[in-house]
């Protein structure tokens, strides 16, 4: 058996950074959301995950600023109790990044960055046009463990893009392109199948 190395003992920091890169490649939750005064904001988030199915939940975990503050989006979900998660794909990776940047909460990421927006079907934020998948959620519940507070999501209504839906309905497989992060850099995910797996490994 190959030998392991314990991560344990490291600092917080240190031991994200061997999480961040080995829990991945992650999807992205570009999150759009509005505050009490209807100010828009939009961040990336990657602990990112479906908390459930039926009802569909999702859930992002938010840290606070280095200096203990709570993050725009944060703010903004707990005031409104609304929020939309967009699926960007790899040809929007730049205006995902720079979406990540620091900012006060009074600058508008969605006006900076020149997005195509349009107005949500059932909550206030708004929607970032082109992209994968969108879904529009209300807040259900909040948890916190340590520095991270997870928010739930119910998707009270959602989207795919119709470009990836094929002619006979079924998702296009091979035109889906999702953003992901890996480490505190960016992946592409393409489907990998399983015969060309086992050859690349018998070859090495
Ligand atoms: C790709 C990417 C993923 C990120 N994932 C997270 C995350 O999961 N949790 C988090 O608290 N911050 C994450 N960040 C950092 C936030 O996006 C960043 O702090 C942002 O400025 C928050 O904006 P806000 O104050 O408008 O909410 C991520 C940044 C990038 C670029």
């Amino acid at each position: 058996m190959s030998s392991m190395i314990s991560i344990d003992h490291l600092d917080a920091a240190a031991r994200f950074a061997m999480l961040s890169w080995t829990i991945a490649p992650r999807p992205i939750a570009w999150i759009t959301s509005v505050s009490a005064s209807r100010e828009n904001n939009l961040a990336p988030f990657s602990f990112f995950t479906i908390a459930s199915t039926d009802p569909l939940v999702l859930v992002v975990a938010i840290e606070p600023r280095p200096d203990g503050s709570p993050k725009d989006t944060l703010s903004n979900i707990l005031a409104t109790r609304q929020f939309v998660v967009q699926i960007a794909e790899t040809d929007r990776v730049d205006e995902v990044a720079r979406s990540g940047e620091d900012s006060p909460p009074e600058f508008d990421e969605l006006a900076a960055l020149d997005l195509p927006l349009s107005k949500a079907a059932r909550v206030l934020p708004l929607v970032i046009d082109g992209c994968a998948a969108v879904f529009e959620c209300e807040l259900v519940d909040t948890r916190s463990f340590g520095r991270e507070t997870l928010v739930f999501g119910e998707v009270v209504t959602a989207r795919i893009a119709e470009r990836l839906i094929t002619e006979s309905g079924d998702i296009d497989k091979n035109n889906v392109r999702p953003l992901g992060r890996i480490g505190s850099t960016f992946a592409a995910s393409t489907p990998l199948s399983r015969r060309s797996a086992v050859t690349a490994r018998a070859e090495s």
